[in-house]
This record gives C-alpha cells, structure tokens and sequence, in this order.
C-alpha cells in the first residue's frame, strides 16, 4: 500500500474533519502517501484529487462540514461511472479507498471492489446512526445534541404560551435523532419511520389532557414518518387545538462536532488505513462498547437492529 485515497461523501456530517485528518496523518506517519479526493465519488470520477501533506489538514478538528467537500453521485450508480472511477484510481496510482459516509457511501464501496478490485474500507459518517457495526456514526451525536437545543429552547416558548408544537427532525429512513431528542427532550410524543403511530389516540389524550390543564406538547417528527406540517394539521383539524409547527432542517448537520464524534472520526480514521496497511478488502470499522469493531461492508449495510419499540415506551412512562 502505497498510496491511499480518502474521500467523504453523501450527507455531510459533523467529525468528518477529524476523520479525515486522522486518516491523513496516520497515513503519513505509516510512510503511505495520501490523496485527498474532492466531491465525493463525484470528484473521483472528475479527478479531482491532491496530494495532501501534514499541513492540509491543520486547524479542521473542530469544524463541522468537510473540507474534502461531498456529493450524492447518481453516476456512480451506474457501471460506466464506476468504470471511469477506477481508471482513475489507476491512473493516480491509488491502492485503495477511505469512504468516508453512510450507506449510500458503502454501496459503492461494495461495487468497486466487486468490479475493480479496488480496496475499500468505509469509515461510518452519517447524523442518522444506521450503520450496522459501530454503536454510533460520526455526526450523530453532535446532531442529536444541536436538535435537543433546539427542542429545550422551544420548551421554553411552548410552556410559556401554553401551546402545541409538532417538531421535524432529520432521518429519512431512520428515526435515531427523533427518538434520541424525544427522550432526551422529555417531549410528549415522538413519530418515527420504524413505527406505526396512531394520531387518533395521541388526540385523545391530547383532549384529555387539555381538559386536566394539560396544554402545552411538544410532539417530535423524524421527516420520514410524516411532515410536520400535515401532523400539525391533523391535530387541529381532530382537536380543534391551536398548533405551531418547527422544522429543524440542515442546522442538523452543521455545527461544531462534539468531543464524542471528534475522537470517533480520530480513531476510526485511522483505523481504516492500518486494515488497508494489512491488505484488508471491503470492510467497515466502528465502535462497539468501547471496543473497535471491523465487519464486512456488506454487514454494515445490513438494516440495522434497533430499540425504537423500548425507548418510545421508555419516553411514553415518562411524560
Ligand atoms: O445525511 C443524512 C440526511 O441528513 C438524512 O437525515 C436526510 O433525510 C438527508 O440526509 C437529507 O439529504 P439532503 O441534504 O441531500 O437533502
């Protein structure tokens, strides 16, 4: 291994700078060069790459982002795209990848070493948390800690006035973030892809509630459960309560990381490079209970098993 190249890609998360930076200069100190790829596999497929030394990833510990920049690449979903990708990497001299991102990241990864041979190892950075392998994703913490911000300044203004507020948080497919800020939050209720919900009883107890005095809520949405919006509507349109409606949106991704997802990136990164060192092919690494943790990429794009079901019944006993 001669030559490594890291790139960052899909959504953006907070710690992927100390990823990167770990990934950089353990390379060096390994005697391996290192080519910081820009834009994803969107950059790979441009060439857009450097060289990078000691110093090109000076002062970027603590800033959220990525300064290698990311891109989702629909071409790369393609055979030709990743055809023109490996030639690339050919003829840059690369012997192998640090994926840095989520599961979209992965897939690639899993194709490239499929069709080119080329070894892959995925680093997991995603706010969602839905990586199978590793307890935590770099940026999910730091997310779940800038949506909780939010949701205890709205507290302030929904105790105050005595309204209901109907949050959305961020997660497609993953209701991570809404289930940890629901609990973390101490909010009344909380709706997540992964689970069924029922509007009607929520109501209920809504009107219920409003009857004993009740009457501030704050309701906590993941985006891929319903829009905010709509719920909001819903209510109104069932209780005849007044609603506000706060959508977190990208704050989610940005910000300083957190000292969990800094020291996540830093031991991950160089994780990576010491199983490319090794000649290791397509795997992911993590951190399980304290413990680093090495699984097929494959594994790591696995549906990931989760407590939904016990932590929104956790949340539920204590509102
Ligand atoms: O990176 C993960 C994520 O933030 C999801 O939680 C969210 O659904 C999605 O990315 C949003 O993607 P985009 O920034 O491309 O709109």
């Amino acid at each position: 291994m001669k030559r490594i190249g890291v790139l960052t890609s899909g959504g953006d998360a907070p710690g992927m700078n100390a990823a990167i930076r770990s990934t950089v200069r353990y390379s060096l100190s390994r005697g391996v060069e290192i080519m910081g790829i820009f834009r994803g596999y969107t950059g790979l497929i441009n060439e857009e790459m450097k060289l990078f030394n000691h110093r090109s990833v000076s002062n970027i510990i603590n800033r959220g982002g990525t300064i290698l920049k990311t891109a989702r690449c629909p071409e790369f979903m393609a055979k030709e795209g990743r055809q023109r990708a490996a030639d690339v990497i050919k003829k840059n001299k690369i012997d192998g990848l640090v994926l840095i991102g989520g599961n979209g990241t992965y897939q690639g990864g899993i194709e490239l070493v499929k069709e080119h041979k080329i070894p892959c190892i995925g680093v997991p950075g995603t706010i969602d948390n839905d990586i199978n392998g590793t307890d935590s994703t770099i940026g999910s913490d730091t997310a779940v800690n800038t949506a909780l911000e939010a949701i205890d300044k709205i507290r302030d203004t929904a105790t105050s006035m005595e309204r209901i507020f109907v949050v959305e948080v961020m997660g497609r497919d993953s209701g991570f973030i809404a289930m940890q800020v629901g609990i973390g939050g101490g909010v009344e209720d909380v709706l997540v892809p992964e689970r069924k919900f029922d509007i009607d009883a929520m109501c209920h107890d809504m009107v219920e509630g409003n009857i004993r005095g009740k009457i501030s809520w704050i309701i906590v949405v993941a985006e891929g459960a319903a829009k905010a919006e709509d719920i909001a509507k819903k209510i109104t349109d069932m209780t005849s309560l007044e609603t506000r409606v706060v959508v977190l949106g990208h704050v989610q991704r940005g910000g300083s990381p957190t000292a969990r997802d800094r020291i996540l990136g830093a031991a991950l990164g160089a994780a990576a490079v010491d199983l490319l060192i090794k000649g290791e092919h397509s795997k992911a690494v993590g951190v399980i209970s304290n413990e680093l943790n090495v699984v097929d990429l494959e594994t790591a794009v696995k549906p990931r098993p989760t407590k939904i079901n016990q932590l929104y019944e956790l949340m539920k006993v204590l509102t």
